[in-house]
């Protein structure tokens, strides 16, 4: 939700500041702006536009148009205020002293407001973030710093903020709270943002601020500082992966790039954690006493990861005979949950930012739980307060819609089970194995599903013009119609919705009428024939039935469905690793031929930062 990006050095900004906002537009795409020092104007020069970054960048002819080597840049998903030039970031205070962006809630801004009214302060935007602006300047006397922290002690919510002062133009403050931000060091010049993608052309040197931090850049270095504004040292991370992960790569989408990384994706996250036909999970911080004495597991996340969680529930309870409860994150943190210090809780998050998962987080740890995370951004704010990590090494995901951190979430989640199994030696020496093997050889059947893709983009062009989607199924495959349903709608903004089998009876089959098209999953070997049973069921209602299956069943579905998706035989624990894959390729073709924006859909953002 928003992205922000800053730089003091000796290059020209503007083009800096573009880039790294073009790098960040999955956080936020309807509108963007700079701030920007002008040496010879001796004032903060402003340029806001509503719309893509595009827009701007046309607008500033790529950076060309203005002039200076300090700035400030953001991209916005508007919380207060509509998508406008004036609610667009930086606010300027009404002096035109001080610039902001911030990503995040002011939560009282409307009371600050009063109160600088009442002090004959004018606000010209709808936004929550034009309080701050305007209350540094209200506190400032010549100490920037200074100002800020005044502000820091009355502001409340969450925030990442970047902060340029006309009077103060050496240098640049960056603050975190609940919001991530990052500093990056380079040679004469230093740099803050939202996440590492958009300064990693020019840094591989980066600072991971934690909440309360804040940070005064120079030209010179950076200078961190603790919440009680004493100065501190701050370790610095290298980051290790290519820029290339976060481009396109000559493909037309992120979404699409995504998907056929798929393998390579799960590769990196699985092979090194099976090494001579055993589990093994690196600087694995739970011991095997503790694994026994768990009373039960919680998993919490939101969107897809929540859906990993679902499928998770089904795989780890059968591994384990633990009770395993999944829960929306945003409903865990509100809903008194019962958990204790036996209780392990599993946070599952591709960005490690996402605001209501890492509420959950913290009141699990406050209830005394345990705390493991499957993220996939290194270091990114769940990873840091977990007890555990396990990383999903998909590399930068960037589409808005997830596809390789759903698979190899589930890859991690898988290995866990398994893992924990073994030590309470709940699965038979020939489960293990099994499930092992054939983990080894998801990537190599991944591949064979791309290689298939000209098939799906064909059905997609029989079912792009349906308006309505049901996706069905029973056990693991419920959990994955749940997944296959988020992806459509999400991306295509056809209306879908996921129901397990058994509930079609109790309501939803009312809705089946000729032509609904129905996604009926039927991969779980064990109820293929209740599968069969439901698909008969919305065929003689008149529904159009496009089907998912193994290869040892497509035939037999292809009897009654219309059309089947076809996925190679693996293990049933591992059935959902595979069957998301032509789910997205779906959901990618159909989204693809009704020409909605895929990697930016819309009201949607990658990183959801806010409440
Ligand atoms: O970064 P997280 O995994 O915590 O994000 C959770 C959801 O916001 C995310 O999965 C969302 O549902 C995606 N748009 C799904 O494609």
């Amino acid at each position: 939700m928003c992205g922000i990006v800053g730089y003091i050095g000796k290059e020209q900004v503007a083009p800096i500041l573009l880039d790294g906002l073009a790098r960040l537009e999955y956080r936020g795409y309807d509108s963007a702006g700079v701030a920007v020092y002008s040496q010879k104007k001796q004032a903060l020069c402003v340029h806001k536009a509503k719309g893509r970054l595009q827009v701007l960048s046309d607008m500033l002819r790529g950076g060309a148009a203005v002039d200076g080597t300090v700035g400030i840049g953001h991209t916005r998903w508007a919380t207060h205020g509509a998508p406008s030039d004036v609610n667009s970031h930086p606010q300027v205070s009404q002096s035109g002293r001080i610039a902001v962006v911030h990503n995040g809630i002011i939560e009282n801004y409307a009371e600050l407001k009063s109160f600088l009214m009442s002090k004959g302060v004018e606000f010209t935007s709808q936004t929550d973030t034009e309080v701050v602006a305007q209350l540094i300047d209200y506190f400032y006397q010549g100490d920037l710093l200074e100002a800020v922290g005044r502000v820091l002690h009355r502001i409340q919510g969450a925030y990442a903020l970047g902060i340029l002062c006309a009077d103060a133009p050496d240098q640049l403050i960056a603050v975190r709270k609940d919001s991530p931000l990052i500093l990056g060091y380079g040679e004469g010049c230093n740099f803050l943002a939202s996440d590492v993608t958009a300064i990693i052309k020019y840094t591989r040197d980066v600072v991971y601020m934690e909440d309360g931090e804040l940070a005064v850049l120079t030209r010179e270095g950076i200078q961190c500082y603790n919440h009680l504004m004493q100065p501190i040292e701050k370790e610095i991370s290298h980051v290790d992966w290519e820029i290339d992960a976060a481009e396109k790569g000559g493909y037309e989408h992120f979404m699409f790039k995504e998907i056929m990384e798929q393998p390579e994706a799960m590769r990196r996250c699985i092979f090194p954690r099976i090494r001579d036909g055993e589990v093994y999970l690196e600087d694995f911080g739970l011991d095997e006493s503790y694994i026994r004495s768990m009373s039960k597991i919680y998993i919490v996340a939101c969107g897809s990861s929540y859906h990993v969680g679902m499928v998770g529930k089904y795989n780890l309870e059968r591994l384990t005979r633990k009770n395993v409860e999944v829960s929306l994150a945003s409903e865990f943190r509100y809903m008194d949950p019962i958990v204790d210090d036996h209780t392990l809780v599993i946070v599952i998050s591709q960005s490690g930012e996402t605001l209501d998962t890492m509420a959950a987080l913290r009141e699990a740890k406050r209830l005394g739980a345990r705390i493991l995370s499957i993220v996939n951004v290194v270091g990114s704010s769940i990873a840091r307060e977990s007890d555990v990590v396990l990383y999903t090494w998909a590399g930068p995901e960037i589409a808005v819609a997830t596809t390789k951190a759903y698979s190899t979430q589930m890859a991690v989640l898988d290995l866990l089970g398994l893992w924990f199994a073994r030590v309470l030696g709940t699965v038979e020496e020939k489960e293990y194995r099994s499930v092992l093997e054939e983990m080894l050889l998801l990537p190599g059947k991944m591949e064979t599903i791309l290689a298939n893709k000209d098939n799906i983009q064909y059905l997609a062009s029989q079912y792009f013009n349906h308006d309505s989607v049901f996706f069905i199924g029973r056990n693991v495959d419920y959990a994955l119609g749940l997944e296959g349903s988020l992806k459509l709608k999400e991306i295509s903004y056809i209306h879908s919705e996921a129901y397990a089998s058994g509930e079609l009876k109790h309501g939803t089959i009312s809705l089946i009428e000729d032509g609904t098209l129905v996604v009926a999953l039927g991969t779980y070997s064990k109820l293929f024939e209740k599968a069969m049973s439901n698909v008969v069921e919305v065929k003689s209602r008149g529904a159009d039935v496009l089907a998912l299956a193994t290869e040892s069943h497509a035939e037999e579905m292809g009897k009654t469905a219309d059309a089947v998706m076809t996925i190679p035989d693996t293990h049933d624990l591992l059935l959902p690793s595979l069957g998301v894959v032509p789910l997205q390729l779906f959901a990618y073709y159909v989204a693809l031929m009704r020409g909605c924006d895929i990697d930016k859909p819309r009201n949607l953002a990658k990183s959801v930062t806010v409440e």
